[in-house]
């Protein structure tokens, strides 16, 4: 049979890669348990129509879409948002808000495969379910902070927005949701010229073209400027400037709360459709991809058939955090515990080096036995490659004794010890 390829936009973890994103996941856990956020678990796939719905252009034309056997039109999930929307509209309907939602896993989309974009990728999903008070956007900031920070991650910024900002502006003019959601995709790619013009062609006046022409270049790290400016720019449209309004209280608290600065741009969006108000993503020098993105979404829940139910929530692109971390060289390294292999030094003695192995298990010690027939030299040998810190080898001699041979592979020292005192002398090292 033919060798065969990785599909194209997928990716093997090898076992240190596979630590790495387990480890960031465990951050990830970590953080939702200290912000009492609960975890559910929801299929990969889902009915095409529920993930369209909102997605955005963007995400829906890369959808891994496909009828089952039973002639569903269904698709891999390209994020978590949409299930939890469905489930919060149905099942949860009447749950006590607010409800805080976590889920791990992967996610499909058929991007086009370059560094840290690929076609399997893995999230951490936190959603604020019920809440429209500014406190609930400041806990998903700040809580995407704590993962950021928990990590090792440095010199991470945030990119703070508010899409009521833009859609305030352009549905003053009037324009059809279906063009306001066309320029804000223009926009989130940064393809300024092309989104004016569209909204040019669409009627808009000379006034708002004007408006957005100056929005679009407003941004920065000083907030009472950048905000005063576009509270100025936007006096005449009523929705932006409640927007600008719900964007300062905000950023106001994250900064009290835990001296987060944050970089306002108002000429940010994002590609999904579903968002309402703040939206963010967050950024490292290192890397030109957003390392995790979220936002505010007040209307999906409703528009699965659900209570008006107001939401806010974030993302966290696992494996672009590794890749960042990877960047900057701050990973800790994945293997914790000192790798011990017990070899028997006669195949007569295989039964042996199991059960000192087993009594080792037991004393909560992780072992790995010889188990390809290896001959001591080079077991040794091998271990010595693979970075193991013990073998213990299983002799004849001193077997009869009730003790084997520790041998610290560092220090290439060995002694003799007694089976009952293995543990400990692994253990204090
Ligand atoms: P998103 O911005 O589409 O938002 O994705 C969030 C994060 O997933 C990105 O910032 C990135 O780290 C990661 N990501 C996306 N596409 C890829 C890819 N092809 N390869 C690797 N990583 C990728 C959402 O998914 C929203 N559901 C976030 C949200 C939750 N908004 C409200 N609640």
């Amino acid at each position: 049979m033919k060798a065969f390829k990785i599909v194209r936009g997928m990716r093997d973890f090898l076992p240190e890669e596979a630590q790495m994103l387990r480890l960031i996941e465990g951050k990830a856990r970590n953080v939702a348990k200290l912000y009492g956020y609960e975890e559910i678990i929801t299929p990969v796939v889902e009915s095409y129509e529920l993930l369209a719905a909102k997605s955005g252009e963007e995400v829906r034309s890369r959808m891994f879409a496909f009828k089952d056997l039973g002639g569903r039109k269904v698709a891999l999930r390209p994020e978590f948002t949409a299930s939890v929307a469905r489930l919060v509209a149905t099942t949860l309907r009447n749950a006590p808000k607010p409800l805080r939602l976590l889920c791990i896993g992967s996610l499909y989309r058929y991007d086009e495969p370059q560094k840290g974009r690929f076609r399997e990728f893995w999230q951490s999903n936190f959603e604020l379910i019920g809440p429209e008070k500014p406190e609930a956007d400041a806990e998903i900031l700040l809580l995407t902070n704590n993962l950021m920070k928990s990590v090792g991650l440095r010199n991470y910024a945030f990119k703070v927005g508010h899409i009521g900002v833009l859609r305030g502006i352009l549905g003053r003019e009037g324009l059809a949701e279906d063009v306001q959601n066309r320029a804000l995709q223009l926009m989130d790619k940064k393809q300024y010229e092309d989104a004016l013009s569209l909204v040019k062609d669409a009627g808009a006046s000379e006034k708002c073209l004007t408006l957005l022409q100056k929005m679009v270049n407003i941004r920065g790290c000083n907030l009472s400027s950048v905000l005063g400016e576009m509270k100025r720019l936007v006096e005449d449209y009523s929705g932006a400037s409640a927007a600008v309004e719900n964007l300062a209280e905000i950023v106001e608290l994250v900064s009290k709360a835990c001296n987060l600065d944050v970089m306002v741009d108002a000429g940010f969006a994002r590609g999904l459709e579903y968002y309402t108000g703040m939206i963010f993503e967050v950024y490292v020098p290192e890397l030109d991809i957003a390392l995790a993105g979220g936002g505010r979404y007040d209307r999906l829940v409703e528009l699965f058939g659900g209570e008006p139910t107001p939401a806010v929530g974030v993302a966290h692109g696992l494996d672009r955090i590794m890749l960042a971390l990877q960047e900057q060289k701050a990973l800790v390294k994945p293997y914790g515990d000192k790798r011990v292999v017990v070899v028997s030094v006669s195949e007569a003695l295989s039964t042996e080096a199991l059960r000192v192995s087993e009594t080792l298990r037991a004393e909560g010690i992780p072992v790995e036995v010889e188990v390809m027939g290896r001959k001591v030299a080079k077991a040794l040998e091998t271990a010595n490659r693979k970075g193991i810190a013990y073998v213990v080898l299983v002799g004849e001699r001193e077997l009869k004794e009730g003790a084997v041979t520790l041998r610290d592979m560092e220090r290439k020292e060995q002694r003799t010890l007694k089976i009952e005192e293995l543990a400990k002398a692994i253990r204090t090292g």
